[in-house]
């Protein structure tokens, strides 16, 4: 990623890049924005705009506490492996808890708290963007960022903490139980929510970096998006899109933003439906250790989606067929869709929103014991096989189950998921596009 490492934000914060710096020391704000409308990052990098010290509140509405680094220290137990959540693009993630001690009316909580590396490719810019767009959009899909710290060369931000992780740990763990068919579509509808949201705000956004890794979840499956260090305003006025240099990461970004520079709100929805046919199929949408074939699940998975005959050659095995027949055409259906090569054939964000929402309410799913018939010609070797059964079911102490859907492909649930340690965070990071386009 191009990254400018030297302090050329500083003017915008003039406390990067100080020695010392006093928490909450607000310096007078010489011109405050005149209305409550977003800033974006063009207005930061205006020099006419003047900005406190304190971008929270330069930045409208956003609420955002400064916190120190020794306060972050503390909070993470001196940033310990014991906290140590994870690792991205943008560098370690710890697990922290904040109360009203260390700022008065703070809620007593758990938060992630994520570290710039220094000698990672991402820095000063994304760390900004992030501040500058989470700072000032709220809603329950998106991640609350709670503050930041920005002390030298440090830069810090401070997250609400998301107890099941990310959408990528939860469906392609190899040890973790499957997320069920329900959760998933919950997933799905909220994640398609927080893209709505940012695609109908006053001044739009687009997302760009929409994908398993980025969708973190609630204790209750709430999807939200977080890492909106790709974020970029959409376009204004009579512009039909936004020219950018391509960044994204490999195997969700759109065909003709990877191909053109030309980005629209519709890249965002092709994202979508990489994401989605992440969660139908259970594999990850580049996948080496597939056969070659099925490496990409795009090329592989998208002409078998508006074929209902072949949808359950593709369905995720480790769902042993717990799913409504008619939920997964109409989401296979809309994969497809967002999944077009004309970004103009997609859908819209809000047309995804209300698609799915009646998924969610399906209920041809049959959970539980399924009552098969066994044909006659199978009696007999039911019979040879039954003190078999028997003997195993004793010591089990377990019914069989005969599912309802048969998958030509089951495997075993530890089998069937892709790639799938803590350590696949990186690799994704390793797959991010950066081919340089001047905007
Ligand atoms: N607010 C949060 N609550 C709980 N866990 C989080 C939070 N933010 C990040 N994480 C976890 O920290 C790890 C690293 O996240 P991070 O967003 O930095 O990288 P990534 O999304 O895996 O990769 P990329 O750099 O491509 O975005 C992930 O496992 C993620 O689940
Ligand atoms: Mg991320």
């Amino acid at each position: 990623m191009a990254v400018k490492k030297n302090n050329v934000w500083s003017y915008i914060i003039p406390a990067c890049g100080k020695k010392e710096r006093k928490p909450k020391t607000l310096q007078k704000v010489l011109q405050k924005p005149t209305s409550f409308q977003r800033l974006s990052l063009l207005d930061l990098s205006n020099p006419i705009s003047v900005f406190s010290e304190d971008l929270s509140i330069s930045l409208p509405g956003s609420k955002l506490h400064v916190f120190t680094r020794l306060e972050l220290k503390v909070i993470t137990q001196n940033f310990s492996s014991s906290n140590f959540i994870g690792e991205g693009g943008f560098g370690p993630v710890h697990k922290g808890f904040i109360d009203d001690k260390l700022r008065p009316g703070l809620k007593a909580q758990p938060v992630a708290v994520k570290l710039l590396d220094p000698d990672g490719l991402q820095g000063h810019k994304e760390w900004l963007t992030e501040v500058v767009f989470l700072g000032q959009l709220r809603h329950p899909n998106l991640v609350k960022l709670i503050g930041y710290c920005c002390e030298e060369d440090h830069r810090l931000l401070v997250y609400e903490y998301m107890p099941r992780g990310s959408l990528e740990n939860q469906l392609f763990r190899r040890y973790s139980v499957s997320l069920p068919w329900s959760a998933r579509m919950k997933i799905a509808l909220g994640a398609a929510k927080g893209l709505a949201f940012l695609h109908e705000a006053e001044k739009p956004v687009i997302y760009r970096d929409f994908k398993a890794s980025n969708i973190l979840l609630d204790s209750d499956y709430t999807a939200k998006l977080s890492d909106f260090g790709l974020a970029i305003d959409g376009p204004e006025g009579d512009e039909t899109h936004v020219s950018t240099r391509v960044m994204g990461t490999q195997g969700y970004a759109a065909p003709e933003y990877l191909m053109t520079g030309h980005l629209t709100s519709m890249s965002d929805v092709y994202s979508f439906g990489v994401v989605l046919l992440e969660l139908l199929t259970g594999r990850k949408s580049v996948d080496k250790n597939r056969p070659p074939r099925e490496q990409k699940l795009i090329d592989w998975a998208r002409p078998m989606l508006n074929d209902q005959r072949k949808l359950s050659r593709i369905m995720d095995p480790r769902l042993e067929g717990m799913y409504s027949e008619k939920g997964v055409q109409k989401a296979a259906a809309l994969a497809y869709q967002c999944l077009s090569h004309r970004p103009k054939q997609r859908p819209t964000m809000r047309a995804v929103v209300e698609t799915l929402e009646p998924l969610l309410d399906f209920d041809d799913i049959l959970e539980g014991t399924f009552v098969y018939t066994v044909p006659e010609s199978d009696l007999k070797r039911e019979h040879r096989d039954s003190q078999c059964k028997k003997k195993f079911k004793e010591m089990n102490g377990q019914h069989n189950h005969y599912r309802r859907h048969h998958h030509p492909d089951r495997r075993s649930p530890m089998s069937a998921s892709a790639i799938h340690s803590d350590s696949d965070a990186s690799l994704s990071y390793r797959g991010q596009i950066n081919v340089l386009h001047s905007r």
